[in-house]
């Protein structure tokens, strides 16, 4: 009878297919209830001489069945590690291909700009966005209810002196509080303003201020250099106009159209002499120095050249567009 037990338990473990079956086969024959384990409970009930065979069997069977348990599981679970591996990382597969990304249009122009500009000399500086009256306006030679401020409608934050810059003049002012001239800057940087939108116009757009000091720096430099911008960025038959403009900052002033491919003139930035009273609010000794600046819009540059016709698309967001480049 203890054979027979043995040789089914035996069996049945060469045959269990996973850790759950072989534990089951445990339980029958060794655990608390199981079948060899009534055996060997059984055997107090005997005669000496009995308890001494029979425990002896019963004993070798159950270290039999035990040890083949053991080798069993650990076959098994070598397996479960296996088939747990067949769903770990292939790292040689091929991977996923993730939408790829572009730059923006204006993120492209802007590089484009401080190439050629940094080509020429100039360095390129960054400011904040969140500017203080003093900088935005008055610095610049636009005090209190003068009415030029008019021209720069801007949102204002609450409670305190602060609002979105209208421009990345106020860079002007505070590069040159930092530095003495002779200097060469841009500006590259986002602007706001408080007004109607249309093809053209954007409550936010982007700007780049350039401004050279220097002891004779004249209008022919920032025509020749404009002009030299100019032609490396959209090409050597690109036609420009100067327009005389006013702005309180520079005098004299003017305006820089460049011509669209259907024929018509689009305003691309601001320019003049700097204002001897902008050197004066930067501590600059009065009629020592003089240069040039300009304020060109990104959003204008990048219309003309990729035959944009409506600044609203650079904002929408919409992937049809923003594709294209
Ligand atoms: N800040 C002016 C604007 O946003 C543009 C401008 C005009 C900048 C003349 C200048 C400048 O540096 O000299 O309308």
């Amino acid at each position: 009878m203890l054979n027979q037990i043995k040789e089914k338990a035996l069996k049945e473990i060469a045959q269990a297919k996973d850790l759950k079956q072989l534990e089951q086969i445990y339980r029958q024959y060794l655990g608390r209830k199981g079948e060899l384990t009534m055996i060997l409970r059984s055997l107090k009930d005997l005669s000496d001489k009995e308890r001494k065979e029979k425990g002896q069997l019963a004993n070798q069977a159950k270290s039999e069945i035990d040890e083949v348990i053991k080798v069993k599981r650990q076959k098994l679970s070598g397996q479960a590690g296996l088939a747990r591996k067949k769903d770990w990382i292939d790292v040689s597969a091929p991977g996923f291909q993730p939408p790829e990304g572009y730059p923006h249009p204006i993120s492209l122009v802007q590089r484009q700009v401080e190439e050629i500009f940094q080509s020429i000399g100039f360095s390129v500086v960054d400011g904040p966005e969140i500017e203080n009256e003093y900088y935005n306006f008055d610095a610049l030679n636009i005090p209190k209810d003068h009415p030029a401020r008019d021209l720069w409608d801007t949102f204002w934050l609450k409670d305190i002196d602060r609002l979105l810059r209208t421009h990345t003049s106020p860079m002007q002012a505070r590069y040159m509080e930092e530095n003495q001239p002779p200097l060469r800057i841009i500006v590259p940087g986002r602007c706001f303003r408080h007004e109607a939108t249309d093809a053209s116009h954007d409550v936010q757009f982007y700007q780049v201020e350039g401004l050279m000091v220097g002891q004779d720096v004249s209008m022919s430099h920032f025509k020749g250099i404009v002009e030299e911008f100019l032609k490396q960025f959209f090409g050597p038959e690109v036609k420009m106009r100067l327009r005389p403009g006013y702005f309180p900052f520079t005098e004299p002033s003017f305006e820089v159209d460049a011509k669209r491919e259907k024929g018509d003139w689009l305003e691309l930035m601001g320019a003049g002499m700097v204002h001897q009273n902008v050197f004066k609010a930067v501590g600059y000794p009065l009629r020592k120095w003089q240069g040039f600046a300009f304020g060109v819009g990104l959003d204008r540059l990048a219309m003309v050249k990729y035959k944009i016709d409506d600044i609203r698309l650079f904002y929408s967001g919409d992937l049809r567009f923003l594709k294209q480049f």
